[in-house]
């Protein structure tokens, strides 16, 4: 694994594709969050969405866990049915879910606690001063935001450290690049969500085929690729229930693209 580039600043977590099991449930899926940790893969993401049992699942997958392994999770966001997202930022609220968080993932401290979404209806200094209420406890170690923008970040930098940002980045959408540019200046780790375009990105039959011919590897390995190539910043966290796709994910912090091919890449891959 290539050391962080901003080594030395202990707040921002390691950088190589991390783990998420969102949504799925197969022994497989299992055994590939198994194997994360069993391969220096030290950066474990679980969301607080729908969340008693992707908790559940990372602690039978994980736990006991191993040395080193940086466990992230979120709170704030929640999903009562397909495509039904709501923000719940009430302090009191946000509590109760570090402390199922602490309970199911059998920890006594989170590493890494991101605050899901800004909730309009509550003030972001009341959810984040809940969230620096209990990192005083020593119940979180860290926190980072999701889905922000740089005045976002500037606000919340008022109330509490911030470590990462977590917004929706990857080859074919990079809405975010301002919030990327401000993260590098100020060191901050940031983390694309949808890093493979759920998928879209490595698939056979895109304009990363060509790319990744040339290098003896996947498409998704080229996306993930250009996202380390990207930022030094950057802390890519491909979703899989497939153990060889972990693994293909995993070589892909090992890839090294030309200067032609992440220009060609930067051209030829539409963004939105
Ligand atoms: N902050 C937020 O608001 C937010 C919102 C949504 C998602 N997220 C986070 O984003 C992360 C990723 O989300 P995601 O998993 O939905 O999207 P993704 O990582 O962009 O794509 C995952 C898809 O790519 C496939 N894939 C992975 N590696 C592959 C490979 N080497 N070759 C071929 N296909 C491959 C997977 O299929 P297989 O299972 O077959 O490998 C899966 O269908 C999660 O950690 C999630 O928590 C955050």
């Amino acid at each position: 694994m290539r050391a962080p580039a901003h080594a030395g600043q202990p707040s921002v977590p390691p950088r190589p594709p991390g783990y998420t099991p969102w949504g799925h449930g197969s022994r497989e899926h299992r055994s590939a969050n198994g194997e994360h940790a069993g391969n220096g893969v030290d950066h474990g993401t679980s969301a607080g969405i729908g969340a008693e049992y992707v908790r559940r699942l990372a602690d039978e997958a994980l736990h006991p866990y191993p040395k080193g392994l940086l466990i992230a999770t979120k709170g704030g966001l929640v999903r009562t049915g397909p495509n039904q997202w709501h923000p719940i930022g009430r302090p009191k609220y946000l509590r109760q879910e570090v402390e199922m968080s602490l309970r199911r993932l059998k920890l006594e401290r989170i590493d890494l606690y991101q605050l899901h979404r800004i909730d309009p209806e509550v003030p972001l200094e009341a959810s984040l001063g809940e969230l620096k209420a209990i990192q005083q406890e020593g119940k979180i170690r860290h926190i980072g935001l999701s889905e922000v923008n740089v005045e976002d970040i500037q606000r919340a930098r008022r109330v509490v450290d911030v470590v990462t940002v977590q917004n929706r980045y990857n080859l074919a959408d990079r809405a975010h690049e301002a919030v990327l540019t401000y993260c590098e200046k100020e060191g901050l780790g940031f983390i694309p969500w949808f890093p493979l375009a759920t998928g879209g990105l490595a698939r056979p039959g895109s304009v990363l085929d060509e790319v990744a011919r040339r290098n003896n590897a996947k498409p998704a390995q080229i996306a993930l690729a250009w996202l380390l190539a990207r930022s030094p910043v950057m802390l890519p966290i491909p979703g899989t229930s497939s153990v060889t796709h972990l693994e293909e994910n995993l070589a892909a912090a090992e890839l090294q693209l030309s200067q032609d091919e992440l220009s060609a890449l930067n051209k030829q891959v539409a963004t939105g």
